[in-house]
């Protein structure tokens, strides 16, 4: 199990969701930072559960508590420990279920891998609440791009098939964050958004669950950064947003789309304006060769729909060793796109805040 993820900016998760406790150690951030604890508690309250009919009941307060690393409200340099504690945990029903693997959850390959002794309360370290830690670390990450004018911006593109197709021009996008923290589905199109609960509310009442499709927009992220082969930028972001869990797919900018192009729909065109080289479309996503182009960097992810449902599923009863059919209840989020949204933000926010370190663009001394 590797915990660390980062080289300079290095975060370690730890906790499970129904232990004491779920945080982070922030290693490598900046000395000289006003900390601002509201900002990482408005992040994490985007990301807690029981938010609204969309989201799972168990009520979670997520309050964060700060153990190490500040001194006078400002970083140190020193690492820097944030937790929450878990409070409302029923593992009965994870006791009830333990024998039986539930389709599409951990249970089978856990066991595999860690021989029947990890804690499959709640689903233990494998749980979506552990994404609170990486909420945690993105906050304190974006405080430093924002102050390098670097903003981070994703929403709900898609539930099922109700999508929201609407090409935003990249300056108004921007200024949508609070119609997308009205909106239940975290939607930045308030006619979808409805169709899209109404959708989310029509599985749940049928026991079942739904997945959908979100995108992340980085505004004025530096061109030149990144590099080819191995560490190219893609694959940096793309291991910083496999570590959720529920995330099937990415894809920049065209993305899959761009196989079903020609050369001469898909090439984005070079052109100059206000002195800048820039191109006059973005199907690369602001990336070409795994270095940025200064043109913001999209992508879209893919969000399963959540495995525990339910309805009655074949598995397989592993006391007993026979096929069975299992109706799995518990609290669950019917769709869990809406809680991720704050979840990618963070994660891209960490990778690009330690991208920017090892290119030296932020210095290890700020002071603002
Ligand atoms: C914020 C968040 C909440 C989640 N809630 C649930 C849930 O209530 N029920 C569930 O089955 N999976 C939930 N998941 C997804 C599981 O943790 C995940 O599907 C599982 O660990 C297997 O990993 P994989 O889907 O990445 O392969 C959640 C994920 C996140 C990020």
């Amino acid at each position: 199990m590797d915990n660390t993820f980062g080289t300079i900016f290095r975060i370690t998760s730890f906790g499970e969701s129904h232990g004491e406790i779920v945080g982070i150690i922030l290693d490598g951030v900046p000395a000289g930072l006003n900390f601002d604890l509201d900002f990482i508690q408005n992040e994490l309250n985007r990301r807690k559960p029981g938010q609204s009919f969309v989201t799972t009941n168990r009520l979670e307060q997520d309050r964060v508590r700060v153990l190490s690393g500040i001194f006078n409200n400002k970083t140190t340099g020193a690492p820097i420990c944030l937790l929450i504690e878990n409070k409302d945990i029923d593992s009965s029903i994870y006791t009830k279920y333990k024998n039986y693997l539930r389709p599409s959850h951990v249970d089978y390959t856990a066991l595999t891998k860690y021989g029947g002794f990890s804690d499959f309360r709640g689903s233990g370290r494998f749980s979506g609440r552990i994404t609170a830690g990486f909420v945690m670390a993105g906050a304190v990450a974006k405080q430093i791009l924002e102050k390098y004018d670097i903003f981070i911006f994703a929403y709900t593109k898609s539930i099922g098939n109700i999508r929201d197709e609407e090409n935003y021009l990249l300056g108004e996008i921007k200024n949508l964050h609070e119609i997308r923290e009205k909106s239940l589905v975290r939607s930045i199109n308030p006619e979808k958004a409805k169709l899209m609960e109404e959708l989310i509310e029509k599985v749940k009442n049928q026991k079942d669950s739904m997945g959908g499709t979100i995108k992340c927009i980085v505004f004025n992220f530096p061109k030149g950064k990144g590099g080819p082969i191995f560490n190219s930028l893609e694959s940096r972001i793309s291991k910083a947003i496999f570590a959720i869990p529920a995330i099937k797919g990415i894809e920049f900018g065209a993305g899959f789309k761009a196989s079903t192009m020609k050369g001469s729909e898909h090439n984005d065109p070079w052109i100059l304006k206000d002195g800048r080289i820039q191109t006059s479309k973005n199907d690369a996503g602001g990336i070409i060769g795994g270095i940025s182009t200064g043109m913001p960097i999209e992508f879209t992810v893919a969000v399963k729909p959540t495995a525990s449902i339910g309805i009655p599923q074949k598995t397989v009863n592993i006391e007993k060793m026979e096929n069975v059919e299992v109706e799995f209840s518990g609290r669950h989020d019917p769709c869990i796109v809406p809680r991720i949204v704050s979840v990618i933000e963070a994660m891209t926010a960490n990778v690009l805040l330690d991208c920017l370190l090892i290119e030296g663009y932020i210095p290890r001394i700020i002071d603002f």
